[in-house]
């Protein structure tokens, strides 16, 4: 099978013009869809509606490597999580918060209440917003001092117990973190959160006073992780901690994902597998991966690149942020190998992090992650990614990254697109089952 490597840099302005996304169209009407009962709006952060989407249109590569690179930034923190350091699982994970904002949904903070973008993170606990008098942040301010029910919390509060390595400045509850090569000073604040129709009054975030660096990125953060500060925790008697959310393509012009908070709504007939819990990393959402079909055939992978381990970290974990699957390097060479085989196309090339792309379009077989008690099926629109003038396809996946001691399994969003995904933390399950949003 010849493997031919696209040098990418030289190429990159003649592929530019042929296969750009058109990530810079006006904003659609739709955008202004109102979220309504417990339903939000998801919106790609490339999106046509997405204020964040790039202002210079990316080339196709430039989009996918730059997702790569956060994807891989990404990976790296959830190694440091679950290598044994001491970890926090407050409302700002850990000490360090990666934050791949691939995914926003609108809120609303304090009275009269001001509109937020923020990204939602479901391997994260942390809420934050950027404020007012904030040295470093970069956009959307929360005008705390235009709030009415605004409160900045006191170092003897139960919440500030939770957060990391708080101190007492003024009286006030504050606490750094690192991002990256930044790092971000907090107030622990509170205040009503409007999300949807539902109004959470007293909510506990993290408001930033200081930012260093250049790496912290504009929209606060709604982690739906589940430790004992995130918005689960906060709003229990609302939500049951409960949900669900169909997550749509990043090239849709239509506006139709959704977070569906709570347990009204959610589909009744809904396949499930139980969530696992590491008591190391309480917020990661792991699940029993079994075997991976391609096509028919359950490919060979040995038990160890799927077996749960809470001491080392290993296993699957289904997350929100992350774009692509990474999956254990002997995981993933049975899964390609036996893709490439059914592909029949020896033309193999790579582009970036992927090793099995192709010129031109393919028939891609069906891949199928198997859990106890459910088969997550994906269609080629989860698992290629084309370039916009169909001359290039990439298999969407890739081994984990070597250079970090990764054990661990990542399903990522652009296999989960399409489907409604349901997170049943009281009963301890995770349903997913096929449902167009894009
Ligand atoms: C915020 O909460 C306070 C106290 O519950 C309430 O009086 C106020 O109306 C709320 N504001 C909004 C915008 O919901
Ligand atoms: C955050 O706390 C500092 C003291 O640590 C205080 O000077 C500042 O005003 C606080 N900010 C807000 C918005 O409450
Ligand atoms: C947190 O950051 C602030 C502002 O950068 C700094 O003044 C303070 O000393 C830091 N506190 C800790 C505990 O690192
Ligand atoms: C977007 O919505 C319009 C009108 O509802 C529909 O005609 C179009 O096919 C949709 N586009 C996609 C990519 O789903
Ligand atoms: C998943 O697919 C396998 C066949 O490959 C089948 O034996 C099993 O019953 C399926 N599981 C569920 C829950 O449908």
């Amino acid at each position: 099978m010849a493997t031919r490597t696209l040098s990418l840099l030289p190429h990159l302005f003649s592929l530019a013009l042929l296969i750009c996304i058109s990530l810079t169209q006006g904003l659609n009407p739709k955008c202004d869809i109102s979220d309504q009962g417990s339903t939000l709006q998801v919106f790609h952060v490339s999106s046509p509606c997405s204020p964040f989407r790039p202002s210079e249109p990316l080339s196709w590569e430039e989009s996918v490597l730059q997702m790569q690179a956060k994807d891989q930034a990404r990976l790296q923190y959830f190694s440091s999580l679950v290598a044994g350091r001491k970890s926090f699982v407050p409302i700002a994970s850990g000490r360090q918060i990666i934050q791949s904002p691939t995914y926003i949904v609108r809120a609303k903070i304090g009275t009269p209440a001001q509109t937020f973008l923020l990204a939602m993170d479901t391997s994260n606990d942390a809420a934050w917003v950027p404020c007012t008098g904030c040295l470093g942040c970069s956009s959307s301010f929360f005008a705390s001092d235009k709030s009415t029910s605004f409160k900045t919390l006191g170092c003897q509060a139960p919440q500030c117990k939770q957060v990391p390595r708080p101190t007492c400045s003024a009286s006030a509850c504050s606490f750094n973190l690192t991002y990256g090569a930044s790092s971000i000073a907090a107030n622990l604040s509170q205040d009503n959160i409007t999300l949807a129709d539902d109004s959470i009054p007293y909510y506990t975030f993290g408001c930033i006073q200081k930012t260093t660096g250049s790496s912290v990125p504009p929209q606060g953060l709604l982690g739906l992780g589940r430790g004992p500060l995130s918005l689960l925790s906060q709003t229990h008697n609302l939500y049951k901690s409960t949900f669900s959310y169909c997550l749509p393509s990043f090239k849709s012009p239509n506006f139709s994902g959704s977070l569906r908070l709570g347990t009204v709504g959610q589909p009744i007939r809904i396949k499930y597998t139980p969530l696992l819990k590491n008591p190391r990393r309480s917020s990661l959402y792991y699940v029993k991966l079994v075997a991976i079909r391609v096509g028919r055939k359950v490919v060979d992978i040995p038990p160890s690149a799927l077996a749960f381990n809470p001491t080392t970290g290993a296993g699957t974990v289904i997350d929100s942020g992350t774009v692509f699957t990474r999956l254990v390097e002997p995981a993933y060479v049975a899964v390609r190998n036996e893709f490439r085989r059914r592909v029949k196309n020896a033309n193999v090339i790579s582009l970036g992090g992927f090793d099995t792309c192709y010129s031109g379009s393919i028939v891609a077989p069906t891949i199928t992650f198997m859990f106890p008690g459910l088969n997550m099926s994906l269609a080629a629109d989860n698992l290629l990614i084309h370039s916009t003038a169909g001359s290039i396809s990439c298999l969407a996946m890739a081994a984990a990254p070597d250079n970090v001691n990764s054990v661990l399994n990542v399903i990522a969003n652009m296999q989960q697109q399409n489907h409604r995904v349901l997170f049943d933390i009281p009963n301890s399950r995770l349903g997913v089952s096929r449902e167009r949003c894009t």
